[in-house]
């Protein structure tokens, strides 16, 4: 297969090693607004060339691309490669907002070329095992929900302008996946957030610290809570509290979490970051998109799920800027 890549930036780059290690990408072609990007990542991975242009990508005979520039420039990406009948993969969020989104779904129907969306949470072997878990009725009936996605550090200041927010930026991968591993929908939300850390976040209108509480459809209660700033390490926990029992996910020896009185024990190697704890997820989902590519699976996270996600950020900003519950009917189209 010849596979495009649009952006290569910090997951652009690990995108681009994972599908070098795959036997069935025949060739890698890179491409970057800023060309030098593409040519650095392409030089040092097997089957790969850079393009000096990123509008050389749609003229190059690809089999699929996938899109992991930044977050503006996520719509006109996809549309373009729709509009030449590539497949796509495009990371969270598929757009900046819900008209670029509404417009994907809409081109994409029409023209009948997968669109998988990015969210590789989905692909974590716990997270599934907890849908599987929760769709059984093991748990019984399902009381509390708690997520977290607590960066140990904040990104470049110059990634948060267009990252459209903590909500719609990291928060996102938490609302997908308590619709996912819940099969249940939201129907209101309360959010707020916090700036204690660098004023870049302020300076653009964005929170450094998130929280959301959220009412889902059968009454169960969920909690997402979010931060730029967990030195201790990158926790990303799904906690899910049933009738019957409890489980959750992203709890190993790494999770960044002291349990108190502290036990002697060896220093604790906390994940660093997404990249490391979600690893085996992000290969899961990109050999999955080789497979929708190949015809040989459907689309394992379509558009219309993505727009189910972008809802709920949007609610989620909507609560936080005018403090008050935002019922999800009310940034529905
Ligand atoms: N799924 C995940 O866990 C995850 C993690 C990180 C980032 N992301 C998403 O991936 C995207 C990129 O994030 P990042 O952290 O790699 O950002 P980044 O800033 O490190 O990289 C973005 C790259 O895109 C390039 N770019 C900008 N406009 C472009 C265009 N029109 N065409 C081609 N390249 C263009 C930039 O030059 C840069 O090299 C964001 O949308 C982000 O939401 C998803």
């Amino acid at each position: 297969m010849r596979i495009g890549l649009a952006g290569a930036g910090r997951i652009g780059e690990r995108h681009a090693a994972a599908l070098g290690a795959l036997p069935e990408v025949d060739a890698l072609v890179i491409a970057d607004a800023e060309p030098a990007r593409a040519r650095d990542l392409a030089v040092r991975l097997p089957r790969a060339t850079a393009l000096d242009a990123v509008d050389e990508l749609f003229r190059s005979g690809l089999d699929g691309l996938i899109v992991a520039a930044a977050t503006d420039a996520h719509a006109n990406l996809v549309e373009r490669a729709m509009a030449a009948h590539v497949p796509v993969f495009c990371e969270k969020p598929l757009a900046s907002d819900l008209d670029g989104t509404f417009h994907i779904i809409s081109a994409a129907a029409s023209a009948e070329t997968p669109v998988q969306v990015g969210f590789q949470r989905r692909f974590d072997a716990g997270n599934a095992a907890a849908r599987e878990a929760v769709l059984s009725g093991r748990l019984g009936w399902l009381h509390s929900v708690r997520s977290c996605s607590f960066d140990p550090a904040p990104p470049p200041a110059e990634y948060v302008p267009s990252s459209g927010g903590l909500f719609r930026d990291c928060v996102i991968h938490d609302l997908d996946l308590i619709r996912f591993v819940t099969g249940r929908e939201v129907v209101r939300v309360m959010a707020a957030g916090a700036n204690r850390g660098d004023d870049f976040f302020r300076a653009c209108g964005d929170v450094d610290t998130g929280s959301a509480l959220l009412v889902l459809d059968d009454g169960t209660l969920a909690v997402v809570s979010a931060t730029r700033y967990n030195a201790a390490g990158y926790d990303a926990r799904l906690e899910l509290f049933g009738s019957k029992d409890s489980i959750v996910t992203g709890l190993d020896d790494r999770t960044p979490a002291t349990p108190l009185p502290e036990r002697a024990q060896e220093p604790r190697r906390a994940y660093g970051g997404f990249l490391e704890r979600f690893a085996d997820a992000y290969d899961a989902e990109l050999r999955a998109f080789l497979d929708v590519v190949a015809g040989r699976r459907g689309n394992p996270c379509p558009p219309e799920e993505a727009l189910e996600a972008f809802y709920l950020a949007e609610a989620c900003e909507l609560s936080l800027r005018e403090g008050r519950t935002v019922g999800t009917d009310e940034v529905r189209r």
